[in-house]
């Protein structure tokens, strides 16, 4: 039997019957702080070096972060130095707010401080654990006495920041962080931020940042939401401060929970790129601003080349971001179900026919172009995709806009190569199949040579073509001639006078592939055999009317050879 699950004890949600974040829309962004130098720093195996350190602060600035927590100053000589480096080399623009974390302790509190020495904005951001449990089995005390940790560690750190600001003039602000907040009577935590916020002289000129972490993530995310909703309407000051979240993601709703805390009333946002931080991370802040983004809200951040985000990412924390990770991995705009396919197909038709302004495409949130995404990934072909999804890729990737009616043709085709690799197919991979079956069938049938001319014999009268060349096949050349109303029914009477007389002509059509001097026509033609089968042939061309011809052979070649 499977009865572990009888040690564990459900978590208490607050009582707040009016609540009213459920009805609430998120219709602008918070404020962002990048905790990747910090939380999710401390929890890779290798922490990032100097170097590292450095790379990725330059990565956040350039994704638009104004508030980074670059470190814990005062844990480590390797900390201290990353606070230094990024100060004295001035690698901090002046609409960026380093932000430094600290324990309630007074050692700490003064190495910080000299730790950001020299810094033009800085959070000071303190902090000692609330929760019921930490109080019983770590602290060994009651309430009373972690309120006592936090008043004076926020008289301390008040004391030498206005020492600081009356020294360089430095802007230096205050956060607060009741760590595990949420495992922290609701009623306390309200009463210790209370007197953290007098201590600190908050005020709604001066607000003070009052960060809520959901430290072990133990709730539903509606039960974080009661929390946030709970905590802004009995606090009494709230005007004085600014609600910060800091969702860990222990349960996978880190997303969630960031996104209701935002609808309970909180401003601000603690978290990390790709959600890495602390045993199963922080809040995803990519994730999250990526939603709004897909809702038509700015997210005041910006993801547009997320490659090159993930790759830095990836390159700093040795981390690897997940194939299926929203937004960011590599299978998120693929589709590999046919009538996924389809539908995406018809949604970009659409869109280019109807000429909306909105992004309509079903199976695909946002267009991926707008993350630097491009449409060539979005199918790949396994065996289950369906007709329309070969000639999906045909056309996004390499511009071959295949007639509807050869759909099923080339699907066929493209199917049995899948079949037969016992995998999915990609672009390219695509793109040689039709090569082989289309563009480079030569056999039997070969054009030797060819001349095509129009003559105008009598006034208002439709021009006659003519036809004349050489067709090689059994080892032999036999010369054709015929006249016709064009191209194709000239070459058709050119055949059929040499005895080819089992094909007769159904559909054409043409596009032109490439650009400039390398444009050339592309001609799809579709025959009937005497049994009554249809097959496609394609040419290629830089001369429209040969490109048709080509096409023909191109068929009868395939019908012969059951190239098909
Ligand atoms: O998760 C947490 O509680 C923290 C605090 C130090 C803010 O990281
Ligand atoms: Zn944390």
């Amino acid at each position: 039997m499977y009865e572990g699950y009888k040690k564990y004890i459900p978590f208490q949600p607050v009582k707040l019957p009016d609540r009213t974040w459920p009805d609430k829309v998120i219709t602008k962004a918070p404020i962002w702080c990048s905790v990747d130098l910090r939380d999710g720093n401390q929890a890779l195996i290798d922490p990032m070096n100097l170097e590292e350190k450095l790379k990725f602060f330059k990565l956040l600035v350039d994704v638009g972060f104004k508030e980074i927590e670059i470190g814990f100053p005062s844990a480590s000589e390797t900390e201290y130095e990353i606070c230094r480096t990024l100060i004295e080399r001035d690698l901090i623009p002046d609409d960026v707010t380093i932000q430094v974390l600290v324990q309630c302790r007074p050692h700490l509190i003064q190495r910080t401080f000299e730790a950001i020495d020299g810094a033009k904005n800085v959070i000071v951001h303190f902090y000692n654990s609330t929760s019921t449990l930490q109080r019983k089995v770590v602290f060994k005390t009651d309430m009373q006495g972690v309120i006592d940790i936090a008043v004076e560690g926020a008289k301390l750190v008040r004391e030498l920041t206005e020492k600081e600001i009356a020294r360089t003039g430095a802007n230096i602000r205050y956060e607060y962080s009741p760590e595990s907040f949420s495992g922290t009577e609701i009623d306390n935590a309200v009463e210790i931020c209370e007197r953290v916020l007098e201590t600190l002289g908050a005020t709604p000129e001066k607000k003070v940042i009052l960060n809520l972490p959901n430290t072990v993530e133990m709730s539903t995310p509606n039960t974080h939401a009661d929390q946030i909703e709970y905590f802004c309407r009995h606090l009494k000051n709230r005007e004085s401060a600014i609600i910060s979240l800091h969702p860990h993601n222990d349960r996978g709703c880190g997303t969630a929970a960031t996104e209701l805390g935002i609808m309970a009333g909180a401003e601000r946002v603690e978290g990390t790129l790709f959600g890495n931080g602390e045993r199963t991370g922080n809040a995803d802040i990519m994730n999250v601003a990526m939603n709004m983004y897909s809702q038509g809200v700015d997210p005041e951040l910006d993801f547009s080349d997320i490659r090159h985000i993930r790759q830095v990412y990836e390159e700093c924390t040795k981390m690897k971001v997940h194939p299926r990770h929203p937004y960011a991995g590599d299978l998120v705009f693929t589709a590999f179900s046919g009538s996924h396919q389809d539908a995406i197909n018809k949604g970009v038709q659409y869109m280019q026919q109807s000429g909306t302004p909105y992004w309509e495409v079903p199976y695909l949130p946002i267009d991926p172009a707008d993350v630097g995404r491009k449409y060539e990934p979005i199918i790949r072909i396994n065996s289950q995709s369906g007709k329309g999804g070969a000639a999906f890729v045909m056309q996004q990737t390499f511009g071959y806009e295949l007639p509807k009616a050869m759909h099923p043709e080339f699907g066929a085709l493209v199917k049995a190569a899948c079949d037969k690799a016992g995998r999915e197919l990609k672009a390219e991979e695509i793109f040689d199949i039709f090569r082989t079956h289309y563009l480079e069938v030569k056999a039997p049938y070969n054009l030797k040579s060819y001349k095509l001319y129009e003559e105008n014999t009598e006034e208002n009268k439709p021009a006659v073509v003519h036809f004349e060349g050489n067709l090689r096949f059994g080892h032999q050349d036999h010369p054709l001639s015929a006249t016709g109303n064009g191209p194709i029914d000239a070459f058709f009477n050119a055949i059929r006078g040499i005895g080819i007389t089992d094909y007769s002509f159904v559909s054409y059509s043409e596009h032109a592939v490439g650009s400039g001097a390398d444009t050339q026509a592309l001609s799809y033609i579709q025959l009937k055999t005497s049994q009554g089968k249809t097959i496609f042939g394609v040419g290629m061309d830089h001369n429209i009317s040969l490109a048709s011809i080509k096409g023909i052979i191109c068929a009868i070649n395939r019908a012969v050879s059951d190239n098909g």
